[in-house]
C-alpha cells in the first residue's frame, strides 16, 4: 500500500438486516465506513435476488456515503439509469454480463459517474486490461458471487498483483470472504479498497464501528 492509494473501507449492506436497511446504512456511516457498497443481483446473473433501484434510492436518503453500487445482473446496459437516477454514485458492472462494455462505461462517465467494471473469479485479468482507460474503479471478485459469507479464494491474489502492475493508480476493490487477514493480503497484493460484509454486519464480537477499526488497522499496518 502506498501513500497515494488511502484505504478505502465499503460495508457490504448485503450482511445488513433487510428489514433495517435505513437504519445500516447510517451504522455504516457512523461506524467509518468511507463507500457503502450495494450488491444487486437479479437471479439471472446470480443464482439469488437482493434489491432493485427503489431499495438504493432509500440507501441515498439514509447515508451521505457515497453508494458504490455493483451490478450482479444479466443486462446492466438496461438498468443503469435507473440507478443513477436513484442515487448510486459509482455502478459496477460485470465484464461477463450480457451488453457492450464499452458502452454501458461510457453511459455511466457520461451522466458523470464513476464507472467501475467488475471481474469474476474465471475471467483472467488479461481480459480487463483493454477497459482500464475507460473504468473509474476495478472490483476483482474473491468469491463466486452470488452470496455473502464464502470464504476468500487466495488464488485470486496473482491476479490483484498483475492488474495492479497494470494499473498503478486505478482504485482496486476486492470483494467477498474479505476480513482483517485477507483483506491484509489484498491491501499488500495492491487492492486500495475492501468491501466487506459478515465481518463487519456480523462481527462475534466487535460492533460495526470497532470492526471497520479493526479492519482498517490491521489491513494497513
Ligand atoms: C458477493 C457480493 C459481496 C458480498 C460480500 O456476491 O458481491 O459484496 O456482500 O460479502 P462477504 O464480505 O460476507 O463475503
Ligand atoms: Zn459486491
Amino acid at each position: 500500500m502506498t501513500a497515494r492509494h488511502k484505504l478505502i473501507i465499503a460495508p457490504s449492506i448485503l450482511a445488513g438486516d433487510f428489514g433495517n436497511f435505513a437504519r445500516d446504512a447510517k451504522r455504516a456511516e457512523e461506524g467509518g465506513g468511507d463507500w457503502l457498497h450495494c450488491d444487486v443481483m437479479d437471479g439471472h446473473f446470480v443464482a439469488n435476488i437482493t434489491f432493485g433501484p427503489d431499495t438504493v434510492a432509500a440507501f441515498r436518503k439514509a447515508t451521505k456515503l457515497p453508494l458504490d453500487v455493483h451490478l450482479m445482473i444479466e443486462r446492466p446496459d438496461v438498468y443503469a439509469e435507473r440507478f443513477i437516477d436513484a442515487g448510486a454514485d459509482h455502478l459496477i458492472v460485470h465484464l461477463e454480463a450480457r451488453h457492450d462494455v464499452v458502452r454501458t462505461l461510457a453511459l455511466i462517465r457520461r451522466r458523470k459517474k464513476r464507472a467501475g467494471l467488475a471481474i469474476n473469479p474465471d475471467t483472467p485479468a488479461e481480459k480487463a486490461l483493454s477497459f482500464l482507460g475507460q473504468i473509474d474503479e476495478l472490483l476483482v471478485m474473491t468469491v463466486h458471487p452470488g452470496f455473502g459469507g464464502q470464504a476468500f479464494l487466495a488464488e485470486m491474489l496473482p491476479k490483484i498483483r498483475a492488474l495492479r502492475s497494470a494499473a498503478k493508480d486505478l482504485p482496486i476493490i476486492v470483494d467477498g470472504g474479505i476480513n482483517p487477514e485477507t483483506g491484509r493480503q489484498c491491501v499488500e497484493a495492491g487492492a486500495s479498497v475492501l468491501v466487506a460484509g459478515n465481518s463487519l454486519f456480523r462481527h462475534k464480537t466487535l460492533d460495526l464501528g470497532d470492526a471497520i477499526t479493526e479492519l482498517r488497522k490491521h489491513a494497513t499496518d
